[in-house]
């Protein structure tokens, strides 16, 4: 069921894709203007009943548990904070971060306005974390660990948990090869959200630093209560 409902929903994305409707490129934009649904989806209650009903659609991709796949295709959800969640679905839905595969699914017609962003990122922020994401190749951890002392701590905490009242996110225990992607297309501009303060700080890093400090965050520990009790874990809501 849940296999042939996410095919449906690929194809459905690469005619998307193939018709443009994610082809249209908004101006450049200073970060984190915020305004309009963002703002609005943060302001409003999250109904955590709906959000549920709204990640069905979501957990096509994300699958059920929010956990995205190891390969790095899909990123974790779970566990991320609230106000990251809405500001990277504001982002997408606005164009300000190109997300053409799940474009169409995010869109008010599929899922609602304000109120139901809020409820989703309500629900998903709840969701238990992934206990075994994706890692490095574990070659240079001592070197990763340097280069994130030095570089990220002032944004992403000591031990990557964020800081959910500026929106700097989670990236603790995010599968590697999607923190390696994103990191790539924040450092060569790629990725048009990204915070200007971190471009300029990882300005200089080679592919080599890249790797190395990826695969450190990708093994850095969420807190116990946020992480699910096991690798087996399903989603009872979707039972
Ligand atoms: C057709 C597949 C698909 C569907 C359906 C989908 N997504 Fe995604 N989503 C993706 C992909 C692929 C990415 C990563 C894109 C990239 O590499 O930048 C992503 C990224 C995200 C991110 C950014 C995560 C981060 O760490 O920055 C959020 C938030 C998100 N999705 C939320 C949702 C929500 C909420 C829904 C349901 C309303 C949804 N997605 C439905 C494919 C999908
Ligand atoms: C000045 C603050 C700042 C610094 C320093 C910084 N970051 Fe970030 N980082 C951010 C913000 C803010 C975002 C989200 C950007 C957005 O709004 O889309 C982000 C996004 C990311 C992402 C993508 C996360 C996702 O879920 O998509 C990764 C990976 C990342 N940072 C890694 C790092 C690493 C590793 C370092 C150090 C080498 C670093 N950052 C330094 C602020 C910072």
């Amino acid at each position: 069921m849940k296999t042939k409902s996410f095919l449906t929903m690929a194809a459905a994305a690469a005619m998307a894709v193939a018709l443009g409707a994610g082809g249209a490129i908004a101006a450049g934009n200073a970060w984190n203007q915020g305004g309009g649904e963002q703002d609005e989806a943060l302001h409003l209650e999250p109904d955590l009943e709906n959000g549920l009903d709204v990640y069905e659609v979501c957990a096509a991709c994300h699958l059920p548990e929010g956990w995205g796949l190891p390969d790095g295709t899909f990123p974790q959800l779970a566990g991320q904070h609230r106000t990251v969640l809405i500001k990277q679905l504001a982002d997408i839905r606005a164009l300000n971060r190109d997300n053409p595969t799940m474009y169409p699914f995010a869109l008010p017609k599929s899922i609602g306005g304000a109120q139901s962003i809020s409820d989703v990122a309500g629900y998903i922020a709840k969701l238990p974390m992934n206990p075994e994401p994706g890692v490095g190749p574990g070659t240079d951890l001592a070197l990763g660990e340097k280069l994130y002392k030095e570089n990220c701590v002032r944004c992403h905490g000591e031990n990557g948990e964020g800081m959910p009242d500026k929106y700097f996110p989670r990236i603790q225990g995010q599968h590697y090869k999607y923190l390696v992607r994103q990191f790539e297309w924040i450092r060569d501009g790629k990725r048009r959200n990204a915070n200007p303060d971190m471009v300029k700080q990882i300005a200089g890093f080679s592919d080599k630093d890249m790797v190395a400090v990826m695969d450190y965050v990708s093994r850095q520990k969420p807190p116990k209560e946020l992480v699910a009790p096991s690798a087996d874990w399903e989603n009872p809501d979707f039972k």
